[in-house]
């Protein structure tokens, strides 16, 4: 029996397995239930007492011996094949593709607006979205009773106060508060684009939204005139939408600008001809603009004897809509990811 121990030992101490699966058959064969240790062990019952001792040890330790040199190898092995799957064997082998998110349709829009002013000299300048009333309204020439200021346009963070040093705070409406800011805080030449989210309480449709997005846009310095304006947007509205746009610019009314105007752009879909989306006129309304009322120039602290200029807004969910045909806006606020990988651009 001792022969038997001693062959099963050098047997364990001399296994050299290349795979996983060639251990456990060994583990099996040695220590299984019916391997040959429990062989060993039954055996082991019916030795002569006095070598009980001996014996016992010998077995022991076999097993001890046997156990710990299938653990290592197992172990051994398992590393051995977690590397091999790490390691690059072919150097040259280009990398796994890494699956790109995309931009909104909105971030896309609203970064071409700003990029072609940009090219017009325009930088960016932001303002807070919780605004106060002397911002969004007062300042910008709104009468105390116009309906803009309405609770029912209008949300309100501070409940509207009748006390004369309590200032209101608001969601901003337009960002046409922005110009007020940095009017305050500039000096002439300005030019500016202020992209930003503005708040109205409207009931949420297929064509309204409560939050909404505009890129505002001032432009003030001496001598600062309509033709400067009408250049401008004209300029704008063929690197929006292509060579062949032509604006036309129609009389309208803003408290913060004299002359006021709202621009169109010739329909790009059927050229001018009329079609569903320009509704038969070939035309498409996409700003508001004006010249800064002097006393919007004066609220702010700038000399509108000196100096002149002219500002727009317009919205971006409504150029997205012109550019893209997405007819429902509530698409760009439900981040449906389907929706979304349909619009790629490096902007
Ligand atoms: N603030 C206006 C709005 O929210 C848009 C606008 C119109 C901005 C005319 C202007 C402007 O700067 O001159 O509807």
């Amino acid at each position: 029996m001792i022969d038997k121990i001693n062959d099963l030992l050098k047997r364990v101490e001399e296994f050299a397995p290349k795979a996983a699966a060639e251990v456990e058959e060994f583990r099996i064969k040695v220590l299984g239930k019916k391997g040959e240790l429990n062989a060993l062990m039954e055996e082991f019952k019916s030795v002569a007492p006095e070598m009980k001792r001996e014996l016992g040890q010998k077995i022991n330790a076999l097993k001890q011996a046997a156990t710990q040199r299938i653990n290592d190898l197992k172990e051994a092995l398992q590393d051995a094949a977690a590397q091999k799957a790490v390691a690059v064997d072919d150097m040259t082998r280009p990398g796994a593709a890494v699956a790109d998110g995309t931009r909104h349709p909105i971030s896309i829009v609203k970064n071409q607006i700003v990029e072609i002013f940009s090219r017009l000299g325009y930088t960016v300048a932001e303002g807070p979205e919780i605004e106060d009333d002397w911002h969004v309204f007062s300042a910008l020439n709104f009468p105390l009773s116009h309906p803009a200021r309405d609770m029912q346009d209008t949300f309100f963070v501070e409940k509207a106060s009748n006390e004369p040093n309590v200032k209101d705070l608001l969601l901003r409406t337009h960002t046409s508060s922005i110009q007020v800011r940095a009017m305050e805080h500039q000096k002439p030449p300005i030019r500016i684009v202020c992209p930003g989210r503005v708040f109205r309480n409207e009931a949420i449709s297929y064509r309204a939204h409560c939050i909404f997005h505009q890129v505002e846009g001032l432009y003030i310095d001496e001598n600062v005139s309509f033709a400067d304006m009408k250049q401008s947007i004209l300029y704008f509205a063929k690197e929006l939408f292509g060579e062949t746009a032509t604006i036309r610019m129609r009389p309208s009314y803003f408290p913060f600008t004299e002359p006021s105007a709202e621009v169109d752009v010739s329909c790009n879909l059927c050229g001018g001809k009329g079609c569903n989306v320009c509704k038969g006129t070939g035309w498409l309304e996409i700003m508001g603009c004006g010249m800064v009322d002097p006393n919007v120039l004066e609220a702010s602290g700038i000399d509108s004897k000196k100096y002149s200029g002219f500002a727009f807004g317009m919205g971006v969910e409504r150029i997205a809509m012109l550019k893209y045909g997405v007819k429902d806006l509530r698409l760009y606020f439900e981040n449906d990811v389907r929706f979304l990988h349909q619009f790629d651009s490096a902007l």
